[in-house]
């Protein structure tokens, strides 16, 4: 991979969906509870819309606090996989696009976990996301969102090829490009091992936290409270990770 090259939105959950409860470089299930406690204060006793639900590794935690949670996904084989596992019947999951597809109904919380506004590729998409956001939500509903904070001293350079783990089966390699006029960031997991070469791509826009607060007053929201993660840890400079709660007024 030489070029950015730009995923199509099923694209990245059509490759990944086979191991992405299983990717060690991903939040871990473990991550998705304190996740989960979160929203579950934020949703009351009200009902929640994850945008980019996946195989449901958050929303299932969320479903097991009585928080009743409908997702929409880009990717048919993510929501296979959700629909796979026990207690999936709870959730209702349709194959959509964030940045445009309405369902039934209004929210008291909306979220996107673990950079998925930032899997739509263009600065109008993402407004457009936060837009259907405030559109699925009572008055006083919250829209959370998790994104990373990019790395100045990362992003510096065009490219970057790493070894991300390697054990006797075999290795976890990352490859990445870096377009900084169009903040795009797009990168391939490739696993090589026994059994031969396989490749998953992503590619995220990046926003910094101030950009993506005024996407959110553009939607008629203002910021509540950001941390640094799901355990409301302090954001820092150093910070690499925020999660943005927004209260539609
Ligand atoms: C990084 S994964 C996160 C999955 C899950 N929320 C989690 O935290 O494990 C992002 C998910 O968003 C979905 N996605 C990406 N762009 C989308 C879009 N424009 N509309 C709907 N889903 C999208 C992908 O198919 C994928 O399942």
């Amino acid at each position: 991979m030489t070029d950015i090259r730009i995923t199509d939105i099923w694209e990245y959950g059509e490759k990944w969906a086979e191991i992405y409860d299983a990717y060690p470089a991903h939040p871990s299930a473990a991550d998705a509870e304190p996740a989960a406690d979160l929203l579950a204060e934020l949703a009351g006793a009200g009902e929640a819309l994850e945008f980019g639900i996946g195989t449901g590794r958050v929303a299932m935690a969320l479903s097991a606090r009585g928080v009743r949670v409908t997702g929409i996904d880009a990717s048919p084989a993510m929501l296979d996989r959700l629909a796979g596992k026990p207690g999936a019947e709870k959730i209702s999951a349709v194959v959509g696009d964030i940045t445009a597809t309405r369902v039934t109904g209004l929210f008291d919380l909306v979220y996107a976990a673990f950079n998925t506004v930032l899997m739509v590729l263009t600065q109008d998409g993402q407004v457009a996301c936060f837009a259907n956001a405030a559109a699925h939500l009572r008055p006083g509903g919250h829209f959370v969102v998790e994104a990373f904070i990019p790395d100045f001293t990362k992003l510096a350079g065009t490219g970057a090829d790493l070894v991300r783990s390697i054990d006797e089966d075999g290795a976890w390699l990352l490859r990445t490009r870096h377009d900084p006029m169009a903040q795009i960031i797009s990168s391939e997991s490739v696993y090589a091992g026994a059994g031969g070469t396989r490749r998953y791509p992503t590619t995220l826009r990046y926003a910094w936290p101030t950009e993506l607060d005024l996407m959110a007053r553009l939607a008629g929201f203002r910021l509540a409270e950001r941390c640094a993660d799901w355990h409301r840890g302090q954001l820092t400079p150093a910070s690499r990770n925020q999660v943005s709660v927004y209260r539609l007024d």
